[in-house]
């Protein structure tokens, strides 16, 4: 898919447990949208097969696997998904600054995706395992650590990414979860945004799950999107 077309900044999480599901909601999908994201639970089932199903379909890999282990661990890991061909692989911030380097250092063409404070966490349960200054100050921080690391892209709620890109320039890369087409279900998401606001906000790829696969017509909910990222793109 070409740069310029709107689904070349949506990418559907593929939250599902086997295979065939996953090539299912790909064959379905693939003309609206340009990234396809495998996720613990595919990954745990079924590996790179996963990965291969992505890529078979002329589309990229968004490995969602949230890394956090020592920097020697990091480096191969992130050298082994940059050697399939991964587009995008997300790193946890807590795993450290030695960590995040040596990821940085072995991603090739892959660009690592940093996660900061995962938004089921409130100030209680960060105060709880030891991590000061709240969610925002969490956040704030782990963020300019990744960056410091070397990382430029930022997995972030729709909602702080005007303030991420005022802060970070142009250079970073943004990924926000939690699109909800207007009037759509929100789920368990808390804090939703419109995938035309998001894209307003300084979003460069949107994270979409439910709101695709949960549809009636897949095909139908994935080109609604992609027109409504298309005229917010030509604003
Ligand atoms: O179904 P929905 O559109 O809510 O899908 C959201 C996807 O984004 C899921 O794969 C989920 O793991 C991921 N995600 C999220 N919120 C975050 C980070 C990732 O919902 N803060």
């Amino acid at each position: 898919m070409d740069d310029n077309d709107p689904g070349s900044r949506i990418a559907l999480a593929l939250d599902v447990p086997d295979l065939e599901t996953a090539r299912q909601l790909i064959d379905k999908t693939r003309d609206h949208v340009g990234t396809f994201k495998v996720g613990l639970e595919l990954y745990t089932a079924v590996g790179p097969a996963a990965i291969e199903a992505v890529h078979a379909a002329g589309a990229r890999c968004f490995l969602d696997l949230k890394l956090h282990d020592i920097p020697a661990t990091m480096g191969r890991s992130v050298a082994r998904a940059a050697s399939m061909g991964v587009a995008y692989l997300t790193v946890h911030g807590v795993a450290g600054r030695e960590s995040l380097r040596q990821a940085s250092g072995n991603a090739g063409s892959t660009q690592l995706l940093a996660v900061t404070v995962l938004t089921s966490l409130d100030a209680a349960a960060l105060d709880e395992i030891g991590l000061s200054g709240g969610p925002r100050g969490a956040a704030d921080r782990l963020a300019k650590l990744a960056w410091d690391a070397g990382l430029r892209g930022f997995v972030t709620s729709a909602h702080e990414c005007a303030a991420l890109r005022d802060a970070l320039g142009e250079e970073a890369f943004l990924v926000t979860p939690g699109i909800r087409p207007a009037n759509s279900d929100v789920g368990d998401q808390k804090r939703v945004m419109t995938p035309a606001d998001a894209i307003v906000a300084g979003a460069d790829l949107l994270v979409v799950g439910r709101p695709i696969h949960d549809a009636d017509d897949p095909t139908e909910a994935a080109a609604a999107i992609a027109r409504q990222v298309q005229l917010a793109l030509s604003q």
